[in-house]
């Protein structure tokens, strides 16, 4: 497995690597569900493509600075597992090396990106658009995962895909989870036990709540359901359609359920899918 730390030392690795070259962008910190990424860019790459992660806490992506300084850093655990994982490349820069200081270009989707964690996140989007583009001209790969887990994000990425030409493959991976439903994120380590024990409450109520096939009764559920706990803040909980992510009052298409829940100052995000 070859280490870059810089844009140029990854061109150069990638320059001549076997193809198809699939990348897995990420803010390190792995669990279950990042090394599922990996495998599905194995598979998708084939035994003789490359498989580049790249791990990389993104500053400009970050509303709050003390989310950015808590996010975990554990780069020699993440490294063995991408070893284990059989990744051929891994990128890992530090920010010096991706921002110039007076950087002044910015990739900003405009409809995707204004609703649930945009709203409450102002600039996360570009911030997230702005990164992954550079990614994908850095390494040069043909396809790239992302986890359905973060279903805004992965909608965002696509619509930049489509709208500027960016010649990549955009494969989704399913959400994993922890063995009581919790999805699994690197912000669960941040949880106190007692929010750990609670934080499930989340994808029960979601769960539960798409089965109500009325939009009012279905949102009334999950709010309560989540707000039973004095531990669980609740930032947003919508119902929104799936390809637009508008928030919808009646269910003529497929739609998404989505919240998002503040433990102490750790978000976390989780969502259902309601179908006609
Ligand atoms: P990060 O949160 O590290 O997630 C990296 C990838 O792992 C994303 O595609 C995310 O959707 C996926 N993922 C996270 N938890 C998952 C789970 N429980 N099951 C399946 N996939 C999961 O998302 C980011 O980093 C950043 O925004 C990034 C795209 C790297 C840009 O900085």
């Amino acid at each position: 497995m070859k280490l870059a730390e810089t844009g140029e030392a990854l061109r150069e690795i990638l320059k001549g690597a076997p193809r198809p070259c699939v990348l897995v962008p990420t803010m390190g910190a792995f669990h279950a569900g990042h090394v599922s990424l990996m495998e599905r860019a194995r598979e998708m790459a084939g035994p003789h493509g490359s498989v580049v992660v790249s791990i990389f806490v993104n500053p400009i992506q970050f509303d709050r600075a003390a989310d950015l300084d808590a996010y975990p850093r554990p780069l020699t655990r993440d490294l063995a597992t991408c070893r284990a994982a059989g990744v051929d490349v891994v990128f890992a820069p530090d920010a010096a090396s991706m921002y110039f200081p007076d950087r002044s270009v910015t990739v900003t989707e405009t409809m995707l990106s204004r609703g649930l964690c945009g709203a409450t996140r102002p600039g996360h989007f570009d911030g997230v658009c702005t990164v992954v583009l550079k990614l994908f001209l850095l390494s040069g790969c043909d396809a790239a995962v992302f986890g359905e887990k973060d279903f805004q994000q992965l909608a965002v990425i696509r619509r930049m895909v489509r709208d500027l030409d960016v010649p990549v493959e955009i494969m989704a991976a399913p959400t994993v989870r922890e063995a009581d439903g919790l999805a699994m994120s690197s912000r669960n380590t941040r949880l106190t036990p007692e929010q750990r024990a609670d934080a499930p409450r989340i994808r029960q109520a979601l769960s539960a709540a798409a089965e109500l096939k009325n939009p009012a009764e279905a949102l009334a559920f999950a709010r309560r359901a989540i707000e039973a706990s004095p531990l669980a803040r609740i930032d947003y909980l919508t119902l929104v359609d799936a390809v637009t992510l508008q928030p919808i009052s009646e269910i003529l298409r497929p739609a998404i359920l989505a919240t998002a829940v503040f433990y102490g100052d750790v978000r976390l995000i989780d969502h259902a899918a309601v179908t006609p």
